[in-house]
Formats: C-alpha cells, sequence, structure tokens
C-alpha cells in the first residue's frame, strides 16, 4: 500500500560525500527516505552519494520516475490532465496585472515578459538585434537575443560569434540559410540549431520577400554578440568567418516532428536541441499548452520561453501580466509560476533550460 506517495518531488539541498537512501515503494513514513518499511514487498531503496556540497536535487515522491531517485516528471501525467488552478478563484481574481514599461512587465522574483515588437534593436553588419535575456535583466546563466535581417547581399553581412560559448537558434520566422565555417545548412521555419563552442556563423533569408527572425539563446550567458565583418567571403559566397565547423557532430538542424513528441497529460513537448546534437547545457524544446493554467511550480533550472503563437497569462507569487505570440518570458532558477493559455487553439512556445534536459521537471 503506498500510503505515503505524493505527486510532486522532494527539493533537497545535499552534503558532499553523504548518501540519501531514497525510498523505491512508497510505504516509508519518511519520505522520501527509506525507514526499512519496504521489507517484504520486493522493493528496495535506491542509494546516493553526494558528490559536492549544496547540490540541488528533486528525489521522486510519485515513485513512478525512470530515472530512480530522482524526478523525470513522471508526476506530471498520473491523471489525464495536467496538474492545473483555477484563474478565477477567489484567490486569483485578487492578483493585481503588471502593465508592460515601456517592453517589459516585470514580476515577482527577477521573472519578466518582455515583447520583442517593441524591444529596442540596434544593427550591426548587416544584422538588427536587441537582448532578451541577459545579466543585465537578472540571468544567471543564459543569454538571448533577438535578431531580424533582410540582407541577401552575402559580402554586405558578417559573421556572428559567442566565443567559447554555446548557441541555440530558433528561426521563428523564414526559411534560413546558415553558414558556420565552410558548412551552409538550409533550415526550415521553427526548426532550432545548435552552434558549437567556438564556432561563428552567418545567417540569412533562403529567399526574398520574407524578413528573417531568429533567436539565439547562449550559455553560459553572453553581454553581448561580437559581429566579425573583415573576412573573406566563403565559397558559396555567403560572407563568413572561418571557425571552422565542429565534424564531431554532423547534424545541427532539429526541425518540428509529431513522431519525437513527449506527452505529458493533455499537453506536450518535443526536445529539439540537446546533447545529441552537441549542446551539453542548453536543451531547447518546442511545447504545446492547451487552454487552462497550469498549477503554480518550480524548476531548479533557468528557462526563456518564445511564444510562438495563442495568448495568455504570466502568473508567479502574487502578479501577473497578459503574453502573446512574439512575447519572451524569462523564469529564474526556483521562481514560482504559472502560465496560462487563453486561447482555444492552445499556445505553442519555445523554450530553453540550462542547466537541465528534461523540461518536464517541476516541483
Ligand atoms: Fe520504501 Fe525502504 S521504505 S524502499
Amino acid at each position: 500500500m503506498n500510503r505515503t506517495v505524493r505527486t510532486k518531488p522532494y527539493y533537497v539541498e545535499l552534503e558532499t560525500d553523504r548518501s540519501y537512501v531514497w525510498c523505491a515503494c512508497g510505504r516509508s513514513r519518511n519520505q522520501p527516505w527509506c525507514d526499512g518499511s519496504h521489507r517484504g514487498t520486493g522493493t528496495g531503496p535506491v542509494t546516493y552519494r553526494a558528490t559536492r556540497d549544496n547540490e540541488e536535487a528533486l528525489f521522486c515522491g510519485c515513485k513512478k520516475t525512470a530515472t530512480p531517485p530522482f524526478c523525470d516528471g513522471a508526476h506530471n501525467s498520473l491523471a489525464d490532465v495536467y496538474p492545473s488552478d483555477d484563474p478565477h478563484s477567489e484567490k486569483n481574481r485578487a492578483v493585481p496585472e503588471v502593465r508592460r514599461h515601456p517592453a517589459a512587465a516585470m514580476l515577482n522574483g527577477g521573472c519578466y515578459v518582455v515583447a520583442t515588437r517593441h524591444l529596442p534593436l540596434q544593427t550591426s553588419a548587416g544584422y538588427r538585434w536587441g537582448e532578451t535575456v541577459g545579466a543585465s535583466l537578472g540571468a544567471v546563466h543564459q543569454s538571448q537575443f533577438y535578431f531580424e535581417t533582410a540582407c541577401l547581399e552575402e559580402t554586405s553581412q558578417g559573421s556572428i560569434s559567442f566565443g567559447d560559448r554555446s548557441v541555440v537558434l530558433f528561426i521563428a520566422q523564414g526559411e534560413a540559410r546558415l553558414r558556420i565555417g565552410t558548412q551552409t545548412l538550409v533550415v526550415p521555419e521553427h526548426a532550432g540549431v545548435s552552434i558549437l563552442p567556438g564556432e561563428a556563423f552567418s545567417i540569412r533569408p533562403a529567399s526574398t520577400g520574407v524578413d528573417l527572425k531568429f533567436f539565439a539563446t547562449v550559455g553560459p550567458r553572453a553581454a553581448a554578440p561580437e559581429f566579425l565583418t573583415d573576412a573573406e567571403p566563403g565559397p558559396d559566397d555567403c560572407g563568413s568567418d572561418d571557425r571552422g565547423f565542429d565534424i564531431r557532430y554532423p547534424v545541427r538542424v532539429a526541425a518540428i516532428d509529431p513522431g519525437k513528441r513527449s506527452d505529458m497529460a493533455d499537453r506536450f513537448f518535443q526536445i529539439l536541441v540537446d546533447k545529441s546534437l552537441g549542446s551539453p547545457m542548453l536543451t531547447q524544446f518546442i511545447g504545446m499548452i492547451p487552454l487552462s493554467k497550469a498549477a503554480p511550480h518550480r524548476h531548479l533550472y533557468e528557462e526563456s520561453l518564445i511564444v510562438l503563437s495563442g495568448t495568455g497569462c504570466l502568473w508567479t507569487d502574487n502578479l501577473k501580466t497578459p503574453v502573446t505570440a512574439g512575447d519572451v518570458i524569462f523564469l529564474p532558477h526556483r521562481q514560482l509560476h504559472s502560465l496560462e493559455c487563453t486561447d482555444s487553439d492552445g499556445m505553442f512556445v519555445v523554450g530553453v533550460i540550462y542547466p537541465g534536459d528534461n523540461p518536464a521537471v517541476n516541483y
């Protein structure tokens, strides 16, 4: 009998060289730790030995995890409907709405929403760009920059570098022609791309008529992109710095593929870029949120979310603000939040988490 199982995982700060004995059977009265009650069940505990002080961990509470002793997000799918909250409850009706000032709405704990359509942009090397996530806005681990370019004159366009950091691109509008070192890739709209540390890239619309809009998320965070404009044009005439193409990871582009979706009750996500594409710390995914308000929760990772379609509301401890397509949401590590979709067609978002590789893990 699993009398002490609960849906959410347990947040624990670990001590180096100490062993933690996690209850796998669900019978312990000292959750999440084993108290010996498993005897006779055929299920035993799982021991984890911490390797560093103040390591943060989420020990599974539902006992359905496939990565014991740690949470893998399985608790989100214990029912047909994702854990939700009533946006019209008496408590929620009293939550005040934060207005944009001018492009950003600041909520609790450094959480914010910024509208790319109101973002001040500067021009460099054929790109118009602005910062959506970064140290100046409170981010610790990642930076994100929004770019636009209509540049078809490859020789007048420079390359972009973020030095020895990992970069994940998302093509928000248009088909792109991307150059990394000597490699040229055609990237469809709404695809993710992995740029490896040390690589520079240039990117432009693949055809006339549609301006290219894309996001570059960088980890660890960078203050600004570096634009390289003095390199000779490459063999396909696209201006490019020759900072190589890391052939250890020949596959860099991840397009939307319904066959690769992971279900979470009545919502789903698809991992686009992760360590399999050479990005060990930044993980990018696309997710669908149905008409609903998620139950308030927290993550151990820092997260940025691009709203691709739909409308909704972001809630934090005691504030809220509307969100719509083209907005970027920043969620600090451990900040309480809830994203509500108010659109009957659902809301699509593209997220990047750092560090971490599973956007389903929350508590
Ligand atoms: Fe559950 Fe020991 S009491 S594994």
